[in-house]
């Protein structure tokens, strides 16, 4: 599958690196600099698709933060920061994205970012994993509520995927336990056994995502898909 591509994202490096990936593999794409939780921004983010490349009929909704947190130490703002971007961001760009895609009578397809901490715990992310947890159960209504229209909506749920998100929690992990769990242990023991100590690669990750949208995934509707190489097995 050829996709045309706009990348978005709060982050100007971020935006430059992925279309320069882009770019060396020769596919089509825009950079919009975009905040998820800004419906005016997100709907730059549509107007660049309709005019560079015509109505997106594609979204995945990979943009997510988290924090390694005591639990004693989370408090109200922490999980509003999470829910403000992983679960009321991803639900308002899907909500406005399908909006203009029905206009067009097109079919399309949504994948969320969920992660397999919405199916496990991580005890240092408590609104992390409810956030997630909400994407997961969130994409099953959205399945339901978008069939009419033609727009297929799935979730991934990835392990420890090497990401600089990743690389923030090993580095927090290291720091809270004083230097008695290092990055290189979280490295080796992170998703062990499945992998043999090494980390899930974003392409891992992103093959899935494409799959999802392919016509091979038709007909896989709403639900959560564990992309973490065994950990959790439903
Ligand atoms: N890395 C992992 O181990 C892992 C595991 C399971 C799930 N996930 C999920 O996968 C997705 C991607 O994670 P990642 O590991 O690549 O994280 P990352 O932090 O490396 O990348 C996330 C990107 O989202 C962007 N972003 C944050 N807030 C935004 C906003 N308001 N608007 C627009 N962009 C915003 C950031 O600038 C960043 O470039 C997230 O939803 C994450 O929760 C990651």
């Amino acid at each position: 599958m050829r996709s045309k591509i706009v990348v978005c994202d709060l982050k100007e490096e971020a935006l430059s690196e992925t279309v320069k990936q882009l770019n060396e593999r020769n596919i089509p794409c825009v950079a919009c600099a975009c905040d998820v939780t800004d419906e005016d921004s997100f709907a730059k983010v549509l107007d660049k698709a309709e005019q560079t490349f015509g109505c997106a009929d594609i979204l995945v909704n990979n943009a997510g933060i988290t924090r390694m947190q005591n639990f004693f130490d989370v408090g109200k703002k922490d999980f509003r920061d999470i829910f403000e971007i992983n679960v009321f961001g991803l639900f308002k760009c899907t909500q406005m994205f399908a909006e203009r895609l029905k206009k067009t009578g097109k079919n399309g397809s949504v994948v969320n970012l969920s992660s397999n901490g919405a199916k496990v715990t991580y005890a240092d992310q408590v609104h992390y994993c409810a956030s997630k947890a909400s994407v997961m159960n969130m994409t099953q209504c959205m399945a339901d509520c978008l069939v009419p229209y033609g727009v297929n909506v799935n979730a991934v749920c990835p392990g420890a995927v090497d990401t600089p998100m990743l690389r923030a929690c090993m580095v927090a992990t290291e720091k809270d336990s004083g230097g008695k769990i290092t990055v290189a242990d979280c490295e080796k023991t992170w998703d062990p056994k499945q992998l043999g100590g090494r980390l899930i690669q974003p392409e891992e990750i992103g093959r899935v995502v494409a799959f999802l949208c392919s016509p091979a995934g038709a007909l896989i509707r709403g639900q959560a898909i564990s992309v973490d190489a065994g950990t959790t097995r439903f």
